[in-house]
């Protein structure tokens, strides 16, 4: 009996591990401006961010002397302009990691000085890429921000009912390997 059972039952038990896996938030990025030039002045962080793809929850992250230099997340006229008037945030501590909420387009710029000898970059995050057809349903939503949280709560129930399923299933995989 678990001879002609258990290969459909072990195939169908990955694919819902695959598909919990897939959706996991640790899978996120951390985006290290420069890479291992990291936030300083004479990079072209166009040519850098041209070769990143961002996710919404990943982060972008600013290593720097600290003092010497710093960010700020302005406008696409403090970007092109090299002003912080306005700024929407500023870090300082040169380590500086920022989450990237939403979709859209992000400017920052270095705030002493170093924006007009290239330390401005500007980058486009993208929603979370749609989850594969095996997935469940409740995350359906996840793309509209206006619905971000109730689609939240949607994907987490979906979670925990995928952990209900993998439970019971493990319990039938074991049961009808004890009985076999
Ligand atoms: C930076 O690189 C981008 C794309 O690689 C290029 O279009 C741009 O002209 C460069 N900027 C400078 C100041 O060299
Ligand atoms: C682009 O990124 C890949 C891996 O992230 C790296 O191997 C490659 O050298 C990068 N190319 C450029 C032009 O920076
Ligand atoms: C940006 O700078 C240019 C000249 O560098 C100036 O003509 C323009 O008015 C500035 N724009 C803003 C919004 O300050
Ligand atoms: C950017 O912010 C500044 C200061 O708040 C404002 O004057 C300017 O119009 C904004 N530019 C854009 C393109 O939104
Ligand atoms: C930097 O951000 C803090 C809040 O985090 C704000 O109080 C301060 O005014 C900002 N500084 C500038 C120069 O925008």
């Amino acid at each position: 009996m678990l001879s002609t059972l258990s290969p459909s039952l072990i195939h169908f038990f990955l694919l819902v591990v695959g598909a919990a896996i897939l959706t996991d938030p640790a899978t996120a990025t951390d985006h290290i401006v420069g890479a291992n030039k990291g936030w300083n002045p004479g990079i072209n962080y166009t040519h850098w961010a041209n070769n990143q793809t961002f996710y919404v929850g990943d982060f972008i992250s600013f290593r720097y002397k600290k003092f010497e230099y710093n960010v700020f997340e302005v406008n696409k006229t403090g970007y092109d302009n090299c002003t912080i008037e306005g700024a929407s945030g500023n870090w300082s501590n040169g380590k500086d990691f920022v989450l990237l909420k939403k979709p859209g387009r992000y400017y920052f710029i270095c705030g002493t000085g170093g924006c007009s000898n290239g330390m401005k970059v500007s980058i486009v995050v993208h929603s979370l890429p749609s989850p594969p057809s095996a997935s469940i349903s409740a995350t359906k939503h996840s793309e509209s921000t206006k619905h971000a949280n109730s689609a939240a709560a949607e994907v987490t129930a979906g979670r925990l009912s995928l952990m209900v399923v993998c439970r019971a299933l493990l319990v039938g995989l074991v049961s009808s390997i004890v009985m076999g």
